[in-house]
């Protein structure tokens, strides 16, 4: 796979702040994002995805107290042939808080955001992310069928299937599409997010920024299919569900999900003798092990 986007200047944020209430007492000391699923901690999913996509730089949006673990974890990016940037969430103020704390790093380009949380899976998903990115005229926004759409923000379709608007919430959801965590959006986005007002929950809202695109018919709402699995990971048993997904996927395979280093490698963003310096840092886990046995391929 070579990299097709060095032209593109679309950059790449991570939402890895919350409280992560749901959790506790798991999430008493250590971020949500930094729980494993099976054998690597939650953020390497989404980090993936926006790889995927042909994202390299990265800002990772976290609370003060858990900054420290994710510089330990992450680095500078360049291990990875990537960028990572951080800033501080001082209080969960809701999703669409990240584009006023990005803005000087965003620096007037488009991005693509994701939930530090949100985990995608499945046949074709590069090729549809790398499509999407490279969309810069409109902002696109997935939609996932759920059994359970009221816990998210649902889009209401008419009967041609057309998007009339998106709800955070609702109690009687117009339909059984919940809106992912995985956002890509024009320039426009921050000017968006500075007209928000707290809702009445006390959360600068997500679902008003969709509906400013779609006001400005700029909305473009995808529909990701059965052949893709859509996780977010805030409950203990969603958490085991994506834990034994992952489990079951690799170890049919032999394959990874959700490696930074495999899906460097793989773009020729990072070398042979990278991955080997990367593998043999991590050897005596099955992670490592892999990353060195793909040198073999
Ligand atoms: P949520 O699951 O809505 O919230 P949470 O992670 O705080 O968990 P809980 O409901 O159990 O207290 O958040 C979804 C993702 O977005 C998650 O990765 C955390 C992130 N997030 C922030 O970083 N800042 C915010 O202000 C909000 C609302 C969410």
């Amino acid at each position: 796979m070579k990299d097709k986007k060095d032209h593109i200047n679309r950059k790449g944020i991570i939402l890895a702040g919350g409280t992560g209430s749901r959790l506790a007492p798991l999430t008493i000391s250590v971020s949500k994002q930094l729980i494993p699923i099976y054998d690597k901690p939650m953020i390497y999913y989404p980090i993936s995805t926006l790889m995927m996509a042909g994202i390299r730089e990265i800002l990772i949006i976290c609370s003060e107290y858990d900054l420290e673990s994710f510089k330990k974890l992450l680095n500078d990016g360049k291990q990875w042939g990537i960028k990572f940037e951080y800033a501080v969430q001082k209080k969960p103020e809701g999703i669409a808080q990240a584009f006023l704390i990005a803005e000087e790093f965003l620096n007037g380009n488009p991005c693509a955001l994701i939930l530090g949380d949100n985990l995608l899976y499945g046949s074709d998903l590069i090729n549809q992310l790398i499509m999407v990115n490279k969309n810069l005229s409109n902002a696109t926004i997935f939609g996932y069928q759920v059994k359970d759409p009221e816990r998210y923000g649902v889009i209401n379709f008419n009967e041609n299937k057309h998007v009339l608007s998106i709800q955070e919430k609702p109690s009687n959801p117009e339909s059984h599409y919940a809106v992912t965590g995985l956002y890509f959006y024009t320039n426009k986005v921050v000017d968006y997010a500075k007209t928000l007002k707290l809702s009445s929950r006390g959360e600068f809202e997500i679902t008003d920024i969709n509906n400013l695109y779609l006001k400005e018919n700029n909305l473009n709402v995808q529909i990701l299919g059965r052949g893709i699995a859509w996780f977010d990971t805030g409950t203990f048993d969603s958490l085991q569900e994506a834990n034994i997904f992952i489990k079951t996927i690799e170890n049919r395979q032999g394959l990874k999900v959700g490696s930074p280093e495999e899906i460097s490698w793989r773009f020729g963003w990072i070398d042979d003798k990278q991955l080997l310096h990367l593998g043999n840092k991590l050897k005596k886990s099955s992670y490592g092990e892999y990353l060195i046995e793909l040198l073999k391929e």
